[in-house]
């Protein structure tokens, strides 16, 4: 029988976030694109690894400038004393332009009417802008034809200085890379076209993960790294010019083993039937946790080594898993995906099987499970 000691101490479903994990990915990444600079993305609580930890440790680690999505992400960093430069890439609304000025946020802008809220707003000192550039991404971005009057608006402005001109990839993780190499040239293009213009950005910056992995063209004076500092390639498409070490370890542990007869249903639905006397072993954990309902009779967990796949109807909270003759009792710890000294459960393998992508499913851990921090932050 398992120790008391291991029904309180080990027995609980977590997240492990290793930073040093975090670390080894961002200086290996920082080799491969350099001389450009890397900006960690750490938007979405840092795709459910923990925001302000993440942060904290990419800044102490020498990487000057972090990009978010919301101006409420960023406040909340800047709050837990995270002092760096953050660019935004979600649209300000007018309201939040003097704080965002004051805590020294780098602003996207997409159009006219950016400018004129900045222009319009009392700042007590310039705003430092970015200007994302619509080049086939088709969700937000500059796009000239319509608006003309954007950039020389620009380059007539005190208020706004110009540091950052950027744009977005929407298939730089596909194996075949004609669309994003169309991007690139009309990127390209406009930065030949601005040579000459009295006003030009500092910081050029275009790749995500999947251009940072296989456009170095693209690499410019700095790239935009979200999934990969996390440990993930974006997709089974791209090359994996240096290796990942995942950084959320998730785990829980066997709150329950049963025997079950011949022909007995599991779960809602009944979706899977035992095809002799068996047994099921049950996790603690389910759809409000971030194992999604999609893994239904899909997805696998490794206990002491070895898989085992989930069977039955994914639940709110609980999930069972066929474990057959295999020696397995309450209190064994269950790795949903990560690495663990038993082994290792590729996320990006566990995403294929389900038709999703390592983003959604480590965004997805909710905030039910407790984030464990290992190493530096
Ligand atoms: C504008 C922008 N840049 C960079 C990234 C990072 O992308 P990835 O996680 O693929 O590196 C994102 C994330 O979606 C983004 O929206």
């Amino acid at each position: 029988m398992a120790p008391m000691l291991s029904m309180t101490e080990n027995n609980k479903t977590c997240a492990e976030i290793h930073l040093g994990n975090l670390l080894e990915n961002l200086r290996a990444i920082q080799q491969h694109v350099a001389p450009a600079k890397v900006i960690p993305v750490v938007k979405a609580d840092a795709y459910g690894h923990g925001a302000v930890p993440v942060a904290k440790t990419v800044a102490q680690n020498g990487f000057d400038l972090l990009a978010v999505a919301q101006f409420k992400e960023a406040m909340e960093l800047r709050d837990s004393g995270v002092a760096h430069p953050i660019l935004i890439f979600g649209r300000l609304l007018p309201h939040e332009i003097p704080v965002a000025v004051s805590a020294g946020f780098r602003i996207s802008l997409f159009c006219t009417e950016d400018i004129d809220w900045i222009e319009k707003a009392s700042l007590t000192q310039p705003a430092v802008v970015h200007v994302n550039l619509e080049t086939g991404m088709g969700r937000v971005g500059v796009v000239i034809e319509n608006d003309p009057g954007f950039f020389p608006r620009l380059l007539a402005s005190d208020t706004c200085v110009w540091e950052g001109l950027y744009s977005h990839f929407s298939t730089a993780d596909e194996m075949d890379k004609t669309y994003a190499d169309l991007q690139l040239s009309r990127f390209k293009r406009f930065l030949t076209d601005i040579k000459t213009w009295p006003k030009k950005p500092a910081l050029i910056h275009m790749a995500n993960s999947g251009g940072i992995l296989d456009i170095p063209e693209s690499h410019f004076d700095a790239v935009r790294s979200g999934i990969i500092i996390y440990g993930h390639y974006p997709s089974v498409e791209t090359s994996r010019p240096m290796p990942l070490k995942q950084v959320m370890t998730f785990k829980t542990y066997v709150s329950h083993v049963r025997l079950l007869p011949q022909g007995y249903p599991i779960s809602y639905g009944r979706r899977w039937v035992t095809s002799e006397a068996t047994r099921i072993a049950v996790i603690p954990v389910g759809y409000a946790d971030g194992i999604p309902r999609a893994m239904t009779n899909k997805g696998e967990v490794l206990i002491k080594g070895a898989r085992y796949p989930m069977v039955g109807t994914v639940t709110m909270d609980q999930t069972m898993i066929h474990i057959g003759d295999a020696p397995m009792e309450r209190g064994d710890e269950v790795l949903l995906w990560g690495e663990s000294a038993s082994g290792s459960l590729e996320l990006l393998e566990l995403a294929e099987k389900i038709n999703t992508i390592p983003y959604e499913l480590t965004c997805g851990v909710s905030a039910r499970v407790q984030r464990v921090y290992i190493g530096q932050s």
